[in-house]
């Protein structure tokens, strides 16, 4: 395991190509960390590559990295990192989570504008190669690809967004692409098709009415007036790089410039610290982690649920790592902090399952280090995640309302002790590692690529100049129907005709008789 978190790192350096050094400009309104994590690999990757890298961005270098520029505005938001509350993730209902992420993120990206940072910017005549911007709620940044002229790039933290597929002419047939915010499998029943099929429709529209239409007034108010509309900037993306992968999410197929990078933000080093490591390597029955993901606070958890936990935990001979602060009166195999190196401790061999909540980056880090796992979804893509990897048998799903003692222990027994699902989790491991080029050079080849060619044009697909009517071959199918009914209706036509001419001199024929 070691050795190929090594092999990661030191691929970058090895990657053969030649690329100018450029300028390049980051653009990331929002303040998931979680995002971040995946844009900050390549970003930093560009710029061990020599690329100058300018990033706006709420998580700022603590330590500076060479050709690395922060524009940091950190501050500007309240922080959500570790202050999602149980009741606010489990809140997320699809109408809370559309306002979060159209709404709550489009006022997010009109104080990151009003930055004084980003203000001079936005007034500077600076020059840049490439904008890389994200994916997410709303376009916040999009219209400085046109201020600038420079070709843009979107990154998205995780399986691409209903909304995010046209602006590249990327097919997301319904009947066999679940959707982001549906928990279905590839096989989807008829009702299921159905669902998927209304919600993709409906969120494109919603994210139109709800997230552009509003952003194109603020676009305008900063980036000029002149400012064509967002839904034709959009279509200026050059390239899409998404955190998925067809080993764990589903095989989808995609257009040229789309390039699915998942595991990006798998970098790592390899190194615990030592105290960690020590209690790792000194659990005779190995070590179960436990982290509920980077925003929320387990320590909200109510106090049933958390006696469940603790109950059930006192009762494994295995040591337990907890991602959780200030619980008192915890048993003496259970060690808590509010921050742990997942990744790293995911990677090692002790580690034999991962009690999680079912974000996708946990999820790809213990795909990738090969831990089964037990999921407690709470919201968005979660559950979709933990079914995913239940298909594959290396996850077994724990519904959050439905947690008691027993059923936890239960759940983490059934992945403890039943072989099949380490053995499922090394073989999906070794699926979701398994690729001509690792992540990171996978996206910097691609985004050098789109600054060589400017732009890279010649990847773009035709389908994105389609009205969906063109498309859905609306237009030409009633054409061929039309067709047809006009070559039959002339027939009928023609043969009534014959038949009653026929018909008619015959009877002459046989009244002159
Ligand atoms: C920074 O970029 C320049 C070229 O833009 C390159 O010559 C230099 O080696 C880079 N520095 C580092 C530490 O990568
Ligand atoms: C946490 O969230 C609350 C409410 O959303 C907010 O008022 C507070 O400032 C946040 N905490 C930090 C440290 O930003
Ligand atoms: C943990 O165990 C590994 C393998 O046995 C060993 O290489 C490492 O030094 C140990 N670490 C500590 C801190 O004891």
């Amino acid at each position: 395991m070691k050795c190929s978190v090594v092999l990661l790192l030191g691929a970058v350096s090895v990657f053969v190509g030649d690329s100018e050094p450029a300028r390049i400009l980051g653009l990331f309104h929002f303040n998931g960390k979680s995002h971040f994590t995946m844009f900050e690999s390549l970003l930093k990757g560009l710029a061990a590559r020599g690329h100058q890298v300018y990033v706006v961005g709420h998580f700022p270098q603590k330590k500076p990295i060479p050709n690395y520029t922060d524009i940091d505005v950190e501050g500007t938001l309240p922080a959500i990192t570790n202050n999602f509350t149980i009741t606010m993730a489990r809140g997320f209902g699809y109408l809370n989570l559309f306002d979060f992420i159209w709404n709550t993120n489009r006022e997010m990206c009109r104080s990151v504008l009003q930055h004084p940072k980003v203000q001079s910017l936005i007034n500077s005549d600076a020059k840049f190669d490439l904008i890389i911007t994200e994916i997410f709620g709303t376009d916040c940044f999009i219209g400085l690809s046109h201020r600038f002229k420079v070709p843009i790039i979107s990154m998205i933290s995780s399986v691409i967004l209903p909304w995010g597929n046209d602006r590249i002419g990327n097919p997301d047939h319904p009947a066999y692409i679940p959707n982001y915010f549906l928990p279905y499998p590839q096989h989807m029943t008829l009702g299921q098709r159905i669902i998927n099929t209304l919600m993709v429709e409906a969120l494109k529209l919603g994210h139109y009415y709800f997230a552009e239409l509003p952003m194109n007034e603020l676009a305008r108010q900063h980036f000029g007036q002149d400012m064509p509309p967002i839904a034709e900037l959009k279509k200026k993306t050059s390239l899409i790089l998404a955190n998925s992968h067809f080993s764990l999410n589903i095989p989808r197929p995609t257009v040229p410039p789309f390039v699915e990078v998942g595991g990006l933000h798998i970098q790592s080093d390899g190194k615990l610290p030592k105290d960690l490591e020590t209690f790792i390597n000194e659990s005779k029955d190995g070590v179960i982690y436990f982290s509920l993901g980077s925003l929320v606070r387990a320590e909200t958890l109510p106090k049933d649920k958390l006696e469940a936990f603790i109950s059930a935990f006192s009762e494994l001979p295995q040591r337990v790592l907890w991602k959780i602060d200030g619980i008192a009166g915890l048993p003496d195999n259970v060690r808590t902090s509010k921050w742990y190196p997942q990744f790293e401790i995911l990677s090692h061999p002790n580690v034999r399952v991962f009690l999680t909540h079912g974000g996708l980056m946990g999820t790809q880090e213990a795909v990738y280090a090969g831990v089964p796992m037990v999921g407690i979804p709470l919201f968005a893509d979660q559950e979709l995640n933990i079914r995913n990897c239940m298909a594959k048998g290396t996850a077994v799903l724990l519904l959050y309302d439905s947690i008691t003692k027993e059923r936890l222990s239960s759940a983490l027994r059934t992945a403890l002790s039943d072989p099949s699902y380490r053995k499922n989790a090394e073989k999906l491991s070794r699926l979701f590692r398994d690729r001509p080029q690792t992540p990171l050079e996978t996206a910097i080849f691609w985004t050098e690529y789109v600054i060589r060619h400017g732009g890279a044009p010649q990847l773009r697909s035709a389908a994105v100049d389609l009205t969906w009517y063109q498309y859905l071959l609306v237009d030409v199918i009633a054409v061929i129907v039309l067709s047809v009914i006009i070559v039959f209706v002339s027939l009928y036509v023609i043969f009534r005709k014959i038949i009653s001419t026929c018909a008619g001199s015959m009877s002459r024929k046989l009244k002159s008789n």
